[in-house]
């Protein structure tokens, strides 16, 4: 079993297993990243290999700051506003990459922009200044599941495909970082994450624009089929049915077993911590179905509610590719 505490000497070996050519799994306060170096494009194909990742869908580098990220993308005014105000922390901005830029094309997958972000927690930032490298680094499970929030999350997605996983304790946040496209001054949400877009609207003095539909090429993690759990969710579920499991929010949560309740005070942080390794637990229990009391939409719950309809929407579409082979309806 590859889990290690992340002691400062785990650290130091860690960041000699990149500078060789290995694959890491580090905390970060968002979700487990599972890193390699951005330099190195065969290091950058272990990644993909261990994910078991289309190769269409590029990954986020990791980077202590904005003087970092100026030596490998080009950075605006708003794109330097957006850094001073929310970084380090649970913030990626997908920039042009400059064209002296060393990541591995692979990173990008051909895109001419890349995905940076500084991140936060104490352990992925003494990993950078050790390693000296840009770590890339997609969230630590297999493509399509469910990320993980803790070392051993981590363990149970990818076995001992990592060198090592640093153990930093379960991840503060909970959820992937918000991911912003920045073009010119117009500013994209191209994915709703920890950083809640009420946050940066407030910064920015203005709404964030929305992808265009057929936004999958722009930014290709928004692909539908993500983020699923192997049962069935069942959302804005007003009670739960005999056979399921229940993912409960707020005080208002009926008395029902199982039944994981994200925030009986319903707060809103506290349930976006809880909600990946809850969707977990959750799924292991074989029930028919896991009913979803509805989410509130705003906040965090924006991000919630955008991980909620991805798994629903995956299994929707395995069940019609099922029922396509076997030359039944679809339901
Ligand atoms: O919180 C996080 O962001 C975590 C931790 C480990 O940092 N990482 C993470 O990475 O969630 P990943 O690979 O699972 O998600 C990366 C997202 C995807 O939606 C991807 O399409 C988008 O970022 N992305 C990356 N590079 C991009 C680019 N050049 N253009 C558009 N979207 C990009
Ligand atoms: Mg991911």
């Amino acid at each position: 079993m590859p889990i290690v505490a992340a002691t400062d000497e785990a650290i130091l070996r860690a960041a000699e297993a990149l500078a060789r050519g290995e694959v890491v799994a580090f905390p970060t306060e968002t979700v487990y990243g599972l890193g390699a170096n951005a330099l190195d494009a065969a290091a950058v194909a272990k990644v993909f290999g261990a994910k078991a990742r289309p190769r269409f869908n590029p990954l986020i580098v990791h980077v202590p700051g904005e003087a970092e990220a100026e030596s490998y993308a080009v950075v605006n005014d708003t794109a330097r506003k957006m850094m001073c105000a929310f970084w380090p922390g649970p913030l990626s901005l997908v920039l042009p990459r400059r064209a002296d830029c060393a990541i591995a094309g692979l990173v990008s997958a051909g895109l001419d922009t890349v995905a940076l972000r500084a991140p936060s927690n104490a352990v992925a930032r003494a990993l950078l200044q050790a390693a000296k490298m840009p770590i890339a680094a997609p969230s630590a499970n297999r493509s399509q599941r469910v990320s993980p929030t803790t070392a051993a999350h981590v363990a149970a997605e990818l076995g001992d495909l990592p060198a090592m996983i640093l153990d930093g304790g379960p991840c503060a946040l909970g959820l992937e970082s918000t991911v912003l496209g920045v073009a010119g001054d117009t500013v994209t949400l191209l994915r709703p994450g920890a950083l809640p877009r009420e946050e940066i609207e407030k910064v920015l003095g203005h709404s964030l624009a929305m992808p265009e539909s057929g936004a999958a090429l722009v930014s290709p993690g928004q692909m539908e089929v993500h983020y699923a759990p192997d049962t069935p969710l069942r959302l804005d579920a007003a009670a739960p049915r005999e056979g399921e499991a229940l993912l409960a929010f707020g005080p208002d949560a009926p008395e029902f077993s199982p039944m994981i309740n994200l925030s009986p005070r319903g707060d809103l942080g506290e349930a976006a911590a809880k909600f990946f390794a809850a969707l977990r637990d959750l799924d292991r229990l074989g029930a028919r179905a896991i009913a979803v009391m509805p989410v509130p939409d705003r906040g965090l719950g924006e991000a919630i509610n955008d991980r909620l309809r991805r798994a629903s929407a995956a299994r929707a579409k395995s069940e019609v590719r099922v029922a396509v082979a076997s030359g039944t309806d679809a339901p």
